[in-house]
């Protein structure tokens, strides 16, 4: 296996692997490491079943099976469908997933380590992909942080809720999200995370807080988080900290959500078709050193 850094803030491409077979403890370690020290990994030209994408994914920690309990594989709920086609007049998946930046599961008290994400359909126009992948780098928009904001946040709290996102999604034209039940909403209350988190596999500080899901920080006057979560929403985003991922058939696509935020761009119509298969990865394992000194 080789891994060929894109030379940007993020991302690096994973060649001569095949996810379809159970991975050496030596490649599990050098996908870990390299995940570590850039963020977003595309590992083209696969060709995966479900059992495979779900069984490299969780090589990695615990897998999420989504609260909306929508849109998953009849057999493996753990792989979730995005998908903008329609079988009989009925969605095959999720179309508007992901389509703000956000930090996915950054609303949940285990965080969600990565993403594997596996492309099966790329919607094209004129011979040009669309429907990329955005993302930004968490810990160089730390690095960037202006001294006094590092201080004034230090030791303090975000809380992050779900139904931000969720709601947010719903109320676009054309939504098909339902309201949340109560019983969902009770299933993910909102939850506090600390504004910096110290990242398990490169030991640097990164700006733990997303548009989508923060709400507050909880330990100053509303007035004062609401003014600092805009300047942090601002800041995180700049051009200079993003990366995009444009797709073909085939990709695997992993992230480490920790360090970076993203969105999905929606820049393609209903007629122009994206199908992809996503696994969501806890983080109940990264934080233990034992798992870490694994990475190459
Ligand atoms: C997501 O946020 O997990 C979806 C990203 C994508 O479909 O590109």
């Amino acid at each position: 296996m080789e891994i060929v850094p894109s030379g940007k803030v993020l991302g690096a491409r994973v060649l001569g692997a095949d996810l379809g077979k159970p991975l050496s403890a030596r490649d599990f370690g050098v996908i870990l490491g390299a995940l570590g020290r850039h963020s977003v990994l595309c590992i083209p030209g696969q060709m995966l079943e479900a059992t495979s994408l779900k069984g490299f994914a969780g090589r990695f920690g615990e897998l999420e099976i989504n609260v909306a309990g929508t849109f998953q594989d009849p057999v493996h709920p753990e792989v979730m469908i995005l998908s903008n086609i329609k079988e009989n007049g009925k969605p095959i998946g999720l179309a508007d997933a992901g389509q703000d930046w956000h930090t996915d599961m950054s609303y949940s008290a285990t965080i969600a380590f990565a993403n594997v994400l596996y492309a099966i359909k790329v919607p094209r126009r004129n011979g040009k992909a669309l429907g990329s992948t955005e993302f930004a780098s968490m810990h160089a928009a730390y690095d960037a942080l202006p001294a006094d904001i590092k201080a004034r946040l230090d030791g303090k709290t975000v809380l992050h809720d779900f139904a931000k996102f969720w709601d947010k999604a719903r109320a676009q034209p054309g939504s098909t999200r339902k309201a949340l039940t109560e019983e969902q909403r009770r299933k993910k209350p909102p939850v506090s995370h600390p504004v910096f988190l110290t990242h398990p596999i490169t030991g640097r500080k990164v700006l733990y807080c997303n548009p989508g899901y923060a709400m507050r920080i909880n330990e100053l006057p509303e007035d004062e988080s609401d003014e600092l979560l805009a300047f942090l929403f601002r800041h995180q985003l700049q051009p200079k900290f993003c990366y995009a991922h444009s797709w073909t058939e085939g990709d695997v696509l992993m992230w480490d959500n920790i360090g970076t935020l993203h969105q999905a761009l929606p820049d393609y119509t209903a007629d122009e078709h994206r199908l992809i298969k996503r696994c969501q990865v806890m983080a109940d394992r990264v934080f233990d050193p034992e798992f870490t000194q694994q990475a190459v």
